[in-house]
């Protein structure tokens, strides 16, 4: 046995002795027990630890100060390449790529429990004891799939695949927790993952699979083997024979690093005599460190003395006194304990059935695993250090009364309100202690959320009363109300219950929490005779992205030497850089060099623009700011140094003075206002004479409309791994364009061409986003490793991501347009402005203002606008068949509105600019074959359209074809892979090398009588037949005679919204796609593209704002608490998508059709099905005319024009 201080208990009759101070030989002490007799032997340890032990995926590790403080857990996994399958994008608990399973034993008096948590705010140093289980850890391609991944895999819930693992250890740490949990947890417990690529649906279709209305089978989940024993070992809270935790070892922790000191208390004793020795130091109490996420001050690295409370028995008593019939809560209860606790009572057959409308306001707060983690504690001392955090537990113990024990040296017992005033510094708080409810108060919660779940709230409330129910619900006492978000009056109809007039009543319901279950339906055509051409196939990738095994960028091995690179980047736009200095900087330890744009060796340029193919000549594209700040978020400097910690604490301290600073022009009517406009202007595009046919049209009317700018919201953000060859630079990068870097890097390094090498493998996320803007990334990391000559690695953070790499343009049409009185639009002059910010490099008007009746992203959205206001003015037929889709629930039912909408789109497919270059080799030993492509894999499932191409066309199966990366070496002078076209493109340049094999093979084979495939290639290979073919597709631009559209993709959306007046939410109820892709090549993979772009372009249209500081022109809502791409709960709850039957499309390859960017357009159909509600809502108001409603319809801005005012609230 161990003991830690002077005290040792007797095992046998448990007296307590004074150890004896002189150790035997072998190190331990004996000692006879005074009084029982009993002889034993013990060792003594020191009472307290320095490091901290733990194990992942079974094997043992021990840390200590090597890792600084501020180590999380994801870094940890990453750096020591632990577990490469954990990714990392937000750091804010925001996305739930990092999500790992731990197995803890929190409080010793408790039994361990296993939890999915954010790797990405879980410190290093607080997972002593714990079993972590990753991705890695519970199956793989090379041994067995866990079912959870193989099923994700299945069901083609991957693209891109960057957030499979994540979806896949949430899903896996759940089934452990909740093994009874049913298809509606399957759905609820998803809301902190972002898929930004497959729109969800097969997503949630894969997890809901595995939880039948039996209980899963949990032993099937868990079939990892631990790595000491090579037996079965789990997570799951059976015992694991391999012993691989040091969870006994619960000794408190102290660990001193250069200015910071981590302890770890284990009783409220220690903890009161820390806090008061570190009184007028910096400290940090952790309950879980979820803080971090939003409040970046509450990072540890800012503090002195961090002290992490997570293993104080005392802080985890949790218990009801009957008697009194009060609740103790302790400080470390989790907000998923809070959860449970409240489910328990509200089922119990007491008073207490209020507590079930708790339970469901914390459903809606945060995600499962930051609420598996956090504290309720935690979440109120947000609230006490900064004020305007919308707390919702601070509404949730304010209705309870909750009284709150807090103290420094000793406890001391304040109410809710008083704690809110109180200076916390240097205190704790350990307990909260309410009553339950009585049997005539009414509890009812809200929360209004930018989307459906997982934010932070616009308005929130909880509200606490007696009523009289035998006296038409009169209010006795006084109400408890607790508010946030607005301050001014309120009403609380939820009280009056059946004295409510019908119409009124929907203003009860909270849409979110009636919403059924999601489901899907997809239907297609396929031909099993041309299998594998058409086969819906599962895509080559899926089953490595759900292990983890398949590598992105940044998943690639440091190399010796290898130095990090972080940008330095601009704050102001719009003004003259005056100095920037470095000096600071340069004294951070293991800072190598900072450099600036004096830094491009003499003979290269200061320019990553990108090739000249698209546009003409290019603008200049500065990789570093040389004097005017064009925007903010510009690169002025990069620093590279040893780690990457030490770049980031030496970006921080280049400081740079600006002068000249003018106002930044932010938005589209800003720009034009002051004339801005890029150089390059389209010529007028006229065809007939437009002004004299709205001129004399019976009808004409003008008006301007908006579509707004969009962030690409890729969660594997830019990266380049850049290492100096003999002769030049070898670079692996994030790049829709590897031409384009290689460029860029030349430009800025001066190394020819052919000198630099760049690849890619597979990219997470891109949605044009990669297509030029990795060039600075990539510039930055090849100038640094020529000037080094050491390898240099740089991922950008997500903040530096948002704020440097460009946007989907947002655009503005003024328009006039004449029609007869039928609607019939008889001409249209329309003058289209696009939103370039300061670049005119990558407009894409030229692309679709040649002929606006074809659609591209903005202009399908302008033309459903301009037919509402024709069918608007005309209040005739057209608009008799808008309503006769609108219908209302309850017919004059107030407070919600339901209505449809349908949008049809025509896509003209441009091949004009589109350069592929492909190269098939067959291996003559074993007949495999491998693929090089022009075009790069970026969730689209161009690999296996390829790979189906080529198996069809040699006759062999798909998996003995492997499709290689996309490198400058191997295929140079690629189009950059976009415009939805360049998996149709590639997969034409295989088929085209593989007519080229099989001829050079045809001569070989007509002397054999039938051959395998193996006995072909090898007579092949013996006689010398070349057995590698190579195949430039090309376009013809349109000055040379090429059509600006090939051929054009139709489809048609029609979709059901239900709309909550009084707070602006609502639910996408059902959603029909038609989409014409010809016959589809995949068409598993094209419903996905469907699915995932509609999704995209609802999040432009709805949730997706970017907002603008107008003083220094910086994007302020930079990261996932501030922009708000969709989640799975913001997806239709019946999403149905049917790829156009017995459509073959004669000029598309193999009578395919794209899919990819087109079926976003159909996208707005919600929008405007919203639009039809808010005009509901008004006539209700008593409000009649126009309205502007331009995108994203914010449930701000949807509830603010449906124009609610207090005096309509007569019930
Ligand atoms: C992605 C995400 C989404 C979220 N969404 C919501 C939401 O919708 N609504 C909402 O209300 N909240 C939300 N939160 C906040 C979340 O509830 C809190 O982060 C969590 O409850 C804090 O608990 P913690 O134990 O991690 O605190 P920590 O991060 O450890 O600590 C937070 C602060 O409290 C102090 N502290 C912690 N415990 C004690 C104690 N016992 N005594 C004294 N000081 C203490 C710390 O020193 C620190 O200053 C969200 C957080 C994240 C990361
Ligand atoms: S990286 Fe951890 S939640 Fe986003
Ligand atoms: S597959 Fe989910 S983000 Fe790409």
């Amino acid at each position: 046995m161990e003991t830690k201080d002077s005290f040792i208990a007797c095992p046998v009759c448990k007296t307590t002795h004074v150890s004896p101070a002189v150790p035997k030989k072998d190190g331990t002490f004996a000692s006879t027990c005074v009084n029982c007799g009993h002889f034993f032997k013990f060792k003594s340890v020191a009472p307290y630890k320095s490091s901290v032990s733990f194990t992942v995926n079974g094997q043992a590790i021990t840390v200590g100060n090597e890792y600084s403080p501020s180590t999380m857990l994801a870094d940890y996994l990453r750096q020591s390449r632990v577990s490469m399958g954990t990714k990392v994008f937000c750091k804010q608990g925001g996305c739930g790529v990092c999500i790992v399973v731990a197995k803890m034993t929190l409080n010793p008096n408790d039994p361990p429990i296993t939890v999915n948590l954010n790797s990405c705010l879980c410190p290093l140093f607080m997972c002593d004891g714990w079993e972590i289980t990753t991705v890695e850890g519970i199956g793989s391609t090379k041994t067995t799939m866990n079912k959870v991944q193989s099923t994700l895999a299945d069901y083609g819930g991957t693209q891109c695949g960057y957030c499979s693992s994540g979806h896949v250890m949430n899903m896996y740490g759940l089934m452990q927790k909740y093994p009874n949990m049913t298809k509606k947890d399957a759905e609820d417990y998803f809301e902190g993952n972002i898929c930004r690529c497959t729109g969800y649906r097969p997503i949630l279709d894969a997890m809901k699979s595995m939880v039948p209305d039996s209980n899963p089978d949990i032993e099937d989940l868990s079939n990892r083997l631990c790595k000491t024993t090579g037996k079965r070992c789990t997570s799951s809270g059976r015992n694991c024979e391999g012993q691989c935790s040091s969870r006994n070892d619960t000794r408190s922790i102290k660990m001193v690093f250069g200015d910071t000191q981590w302890n770890k208390p284990t009783s409220m004793t220690d903890l009161y005599a820390m806090l008061a020795q570190t009184r007028g130091q910096k400290c940090r109490l952790l309950g879980s460190n979820t803080g971090t996420g939003y409040f970046d001050q509450e990072n540890i690295s800012n503090f002195d003395v961090v002290i992490d409370i997570s293993s104080i028995p005392d802080m985890y008593v949790n218990t009801y006194d009957a008697q009194t019939g009060t609740f103790t809560l302790g400080a470390c209860c989790s907000l998923t304990d809070l959860m449970e606790l409240f489910k328990t009572e509200a089922a119990k057959p007491t008073d207490n059935g209020n507590f079930d409308q708790l339970v469901k306001y914390l459903y809606r707060v945060a995600s499962s695993p930051i609420r598996n983690r956090g504290t309720w504690a935690g979440n109120l001392m947000m609230k006490n250090k900064y004020p305007s955090f919308p707390s919702d537990v601070f509404n949730i113990m304010t209705v309870l009364g909750a009284s709150l024990t807090t103290g420094q040296t000793a406890p001391e017992v304040i109410s809710c309100d008083a704690f809110f005033k109180t200076d916390m510094t240097g205190k704790c708080l350990s307990k909260a202690t309410f009553k339950g409810f009585g049997a005539n108060d009414i509890v009812a919660c809200f929360k209004v959320m930018p989307r459906s779940q997982n934010s932070l709230a616009l308005v929130n409330g909880a509200f606490r009363c007696s009523v009289d129910k035998t006296n038409g619900y009169m209010v006795s006492g006084k109400p408890v109300i607790s508010i946030g978000g607005i301050s001014d009056s309120f009403y609380f109809i939820h009280v009056l219950g059946d004295a409510v007039a019908f119409q009124y009543r929907s203003g009860f319901e909270v849409l979110h929490d009636t919403r059924p279950l999601s489901s899907g339906v997809q239907t297609y055509d396929t031909n099993k005779q041309e299998w594998p051409l058409n086969e819906p196939l599962k895509k080559i990738e899926a089953n490595i992205q759900c292990t983890g095994e398949a590598q992105y960028t940044d998943d690639l091995p440091a190399m010796p030497g290898q130095l990090y690179a972080k940008f330095v980047i601009s704050t102001q736009a719009n003004a003259t850089v005056q100095s920037i200095n470095t000096v600071e900087a340069m004294k951070v330890p293991g800072v190598v060099k900072v450099l600036t744009s004096f830094d491009i060796p003499a003979g290269a340029e200061n320019d990553v623009s990108l090739p000249t193919l698209f546009t003409g000549p290019s603008e200049k594209e500065e990789l570093f700011c040389s004097g005017k700040v064009m925007f903010c978020g510009q690169s002025l400097a990069l620093v590279v140094a040893e780690s990457q910690e030490a770049t980031e604490k030496a970006a921080k301290l280049v400081t740079c003075t600006y002068n000249s600073i003018q106002t930044p022009l932010v938005s589209i009517d800003a720009a034009i206002s002051a004339g801005s406009f890029a150089k390059k202007v389209m010529p007028d595009i006229v065809t007939g004479d437009p002004d004299q046919a709205i001129n004399s049209a019976p009808h004409n009317i003008n008006g301007s409309f908006h579509t707004p700018e969009q962030v690409h919201f890729h969660m594997e953000t830019q990266a380049t791994v850049c290492f100096p060859t003999e002769d030049g630079l070898e670079m692996v990068s994030t790049t829709q364009w590897p031409d384009s870097v290689q460029l860029a890097v030349h430009r800025v390094t001066g190394i020819p061409e052919k000198n630099i090498k760049v690849s890619v493998k597979r990219l997470g996320g891109a949605y044009g986003g990669k297509i030029t803007k990795n060039n600075i990334v990539a510039a930055a990391c090849g100038l640094a490793a020529k000037l080094t000559n050491r390898p240099v690695r740089m991922r950008l953070s997500i903040s530096d991501n948002l704020l440097m790499c460009g946007r989907r343009f947002p655009h503005r049409f003024d328009y006039k347009v004449g029609f007869d009185d039928n609607g019939k639009l008889l001409g249209i002059d329309v003058h289209v402005y696009e939103g370039l910010g300061y670049l005119e490099n990558e407009n894409i008007v030229p692309f679709f203002s040649g002929n606006i009746d074809s659609v591209t992203t903005p202009s399908a959205q302008f033309m459903e606008h301009v037919m509402e206001k024709v069918s608007n003015t005309l209040n005739g037929d057209a608009i008799a068949i808008k309503r006769a889709n609108l219908y209302m629930k309850g017919q004059d039912n107030r407070w919600k509105k339901k209505s449809l909408a349908v949008t049809p789109i025509k896509f003209g497919m441009s091949y004009n600019y589109s350069m592929y270059t492909m190269s098939v080799m067959i291996y003559g030993n074993d007949g495999t074959v491998s693929v090089t492509s022009g075009g790069v894999e970026c969730g689209q499932g161009l690999n296996t359209k390829v790979a189906q191409i080529v198996a069809y066309k040699l006759g062999i199966p798909v998996d003995m074809i492997s499709i290689k990366g996309n490198d400058t070496v191997k295929n140079p002078n690629n189009a950059s892979t976009g415009g939805s076209v360049t998996s149709e493109e590639c997969c034409k340049g295989a088929a085209k090398c593989c007519d080229e094999l099989i001829a050079n093979m045809k001569p070989i084979k007509d002397k054999m009588t039938d051959p395998t495939w193996m006995e072909l290639v090898t007579k092949c290979y013996q006689k010398m037949v070349v057995l590698k073919a190579e195949y430039t597709v090309a376009g013809t631009p349109v000055d040379e005679g090429g059509n600006p559209f090939k051929y054009f993709s139709y489809g048609t959306a029609c979709t059901e919204v239900e709309l909550d007046v009084l707070t602006g939410e609502y639910e996408i109820n059902r959603v029909d796609i038609v989409y014409d892709c010809g016959e589809s090549l995949n068409p598993a993979v094209d419903i996905g593209q469907v699915e995932g772009s509609f999704m995209m372009g609802i999040g432009n249209n709805t949730t997706e704002e970017v907002v603008y500081d107008p003083t220094t022109g910086k994007m302020i809502n930079y990261d996932t608490w501030g922009y708000h791409a969709p989640t799975n709960k913001d997806i239709p709850v019946d999403f149905r998508v049917h790829l156009l039957k017995n459509a073959p499309n004669p000029v598309g390859f193999l009578r395919s059709k794209a899919s990819g960017e087109p079926p976003l357009n159909m996208s707005c159909s919600v929008f405007y099905a919203l639009q039809n509600c808010i005009r509901e809502a008004r006539k209700d108001a008593g409000v009649t005319g126009d309205f502007v409603f331009e995108p994203p319809a914010t449930r701000d801005k949807v509830q603010e024009l449906c124009m609610v005012k207090p005096n309509q609230f007569v019930i």
